[in-house]
This record gives C-alpha cells, structure tokens and sequence, in this order.
C-alpha cells in the first residue's frame, strides 16, 4: 500500500490511523517503533509487510500503564511485578505467559507475549486515546539500523506509512532489555536500555543473561548479525584496523577519542566518556557513517559494564565477523 506520509506531533491523528487499523510509527525513549493495533491481527501483518520482516519474528506489546499488564499476561511472578514497578514506563520489555486475547501473529506462536510501558509523554497520551495496546518493533526495514528520530523513519519507510508521530530524538538510543523468566528466574534475552546492574540491584539477586546466538534464537534480537549498516563495518582497535585495511576514506565511531587519522571521518558518541550519552547517540552515527562515502565503518569498544555491554553487542551484531 502507498501512502503519502505525513509527519507531525499530533496523538489524535496518530489514533485516528491506528483506529482505521493502519500503521503508525511512534516515538518511544529507546528507538522509534511501527505501531499498529496488538489486538487485531489484520492490522499487525500490515508491520510485517512494511517492515519486510519475517513473521517467525513476535512483537513487543506496548501498554499504557503498569496495571494493564493484568490484561494481557497470566501468573506474572511477582518478580516481573518488582520489575514492572521499578523500571516502567522504561526501556525494559517482559516476557510474560500471554492471554488469548493477544494474536498468535504477535507472538509469533509463543505462549509468552512482550510487554513494555515506554517513556514516552506522545506515545503514553496515544496509548490513552486508544482502547487497544500497540504491538510495535523498532520502525526500520529488518535487519537494518533502528531510527532514533522521525526523520530516520521517514528516510526508510515514507510512502509505506501514513503517520509518523514525531516526539524528537531518542533520549535512550538503544532498544529495551528483554527479560523473561524461567523457572521463576530472572533471564535477560536482549541487553538494553536498563543495565543487568540495575535489574540485580532492583531483585537483590543475579540475574542470567543468555545472549548468545542459537540455531532458532528465542528472540531474534539474538540473531547473529542485526541493526546492520550496509557498509562493512569492523569492531576493535580503530587506529591497528585503521593502519591495516588502507581504505579510501574510513568512517570511525569512537567511544571518548578524537582520532585524527587522514582519510578518517570520525564521530565521537560521547566526549565527557559517558555511556548514556554515548547509546543516544549510537544508532544516528551509523546511519550517518552508511550514508557517506566511506568505504568502511570501524568501531571502538565501549567499556565493557553497564550500558557500554548493550552497546558492544550491538556493535558486534552489526559488524562483519573477523
Ligand atoms: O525498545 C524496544 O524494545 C523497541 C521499541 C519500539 O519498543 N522495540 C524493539 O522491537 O526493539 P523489535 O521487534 O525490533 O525487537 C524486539 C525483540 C525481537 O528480537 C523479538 O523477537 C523479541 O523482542 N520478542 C518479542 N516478543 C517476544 C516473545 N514473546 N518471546 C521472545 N522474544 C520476543
Ligand atoms: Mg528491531
């Protein structure tokens, strides 16, 4: 379907779409996501389609409040309640047994179903003017660099969507951590915007984090190679990678460093060394890098605890493997 996509801030245009049972893309605190109502199956393959995404891939459900879990989720431990209470609205997405009013397409056939309250005043206010929850991946072609602004979404997705409501710049840059749990423990799927730390700090005990690729991941997000710019990229030391490949032009995404090498153009994510600061701006370097004239994309690793982890598995994920 064609459409002539309209970019504003307004919530109530944003429903009357969703009510229509098209798709929307909105503005969440971790990356931009491609809405469309969680209840109406019709209305999700329309995500899948826009998205190019293989449908073996389930959707996050993304819900007003904290009560509203109670609507879509059975047995919730009492841990994923502690969690909930502490993190939500935030970038920390549950996985929890789903009741049947959820589509088998969003769940992709699990008997869990991902739940979130982002952080978000637009897409909280949306969420308010609707009687239905918003399944929602992040709002980029699959496999591709999640958008963290409006102009992003427009870039990949104009003309395949009718609305996209505009809230600004990501403030966390990266996507939700994905946490389940199993046998009553704690398990991390999906490194994210809220640190392991955080978690172990909010339960008082360990957590598991399993993000290691399997042949049929739990949750794609697992999937070896994801959030991929289409130039090559390469993690490491940049200035031995740098000296090494003797590219035309190189792109370089440094942590805290200025690297003035020649035939370099680098971006710095954070020149105070802050790993927040550094996330919010990950994604928007790589995208920027991809869509210049180097030939290849080198990164630094970040340090190696708290959000930097989120970020270096994204790093990895999106680089060639060496
Ligand atoms: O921050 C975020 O999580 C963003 C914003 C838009 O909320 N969303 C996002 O969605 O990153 P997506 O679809 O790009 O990534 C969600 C990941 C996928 O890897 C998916 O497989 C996994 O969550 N997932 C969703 N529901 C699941 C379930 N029931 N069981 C296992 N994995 C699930
Ligand atoms: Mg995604």
């Amino acid at each position: 379907m064609e459409f002539q996509t309209h970019t504003g801030t307004s919530p109530e245009k944003a429903a009357v779409w969703l009510h229509k049972g098209e798709t929307t893309a909105i503005p969440t605190e971790t990356v931009y996501g491609l809405a469309a109502n969680a209840l109406d199956a019709e209305a999700v393959v329309k995500i899948f389609s826009v998205k190019n995404r293989p449908t073996f891939d389930p959707l996050i459900v993304h819900i007003k409040s904290i009560e509203a879990m109670d609507d879509y989720a059975d047995d919730i431990p009492d841990e994923a309640r502690l969690l909930a209470n502490t993190f939500w609205p935030g970038p920390l997405t549950l996985l929890l047994k789903k009741k049947n009013n959820i589509p088998d397409l969003v769940t992709s056939g699990l008997d869990t179903v991902g739940l979130r309250m982002p952080a978000h005043p637009l897409t909280l206010q949306l969420l308010h003017l609707l009687d239905f929850p918003l399944a929602a991946p992040s709002a980029n072609p699959f496999g591709y660099i999640s958008p963290t602004t409006a102009e992003h979404v427009h870039d990949q997705l104009g003309g395949k969507i009718p609305y996209i409501l505009d809230g600004g710049p990501c403030r966390v840059g990266i996507e939700s951590t994905i946490a389940g749990f199993e046998y009553g423990h704690c398990t991390v799927y999906r490194e994210g915007g809220i640190t392991t730390e955080q978690l172990e700090a909010a339960l008082g005990k360990p957590v598991t984090v399993k993000r290691t690729a399997v042949p049929h991941p739990v949750t794609p997000g697992m999937l070896e190679s994801h959030y991929a710019p289409r130039t090559p990229m390469y993690v490491g030391d940049v200035e031995a990678l740098a000296r090494d490949f003797q590219y035309k032009l190189v792109g370089i995404i440094s942590f805290q460093k200025e690297y003035t090498l020649p035939n370099t153009e680098c971006i710095v994510l954070s020149t105070s060394g802050n790993l927040e600061e550094a996330a919010m701006h990950l994604f928007a370097a790589m995208r920027e890098l991809d869509g210049g004239h180097a030939d290849v994309i080198l990164a630094e690793h970040m340090p190696d605890a708290g959000l930097g982890r989120a970020i270096n598995d994204r790093l990895r994920r999106a680089s060639v493997k060496i």
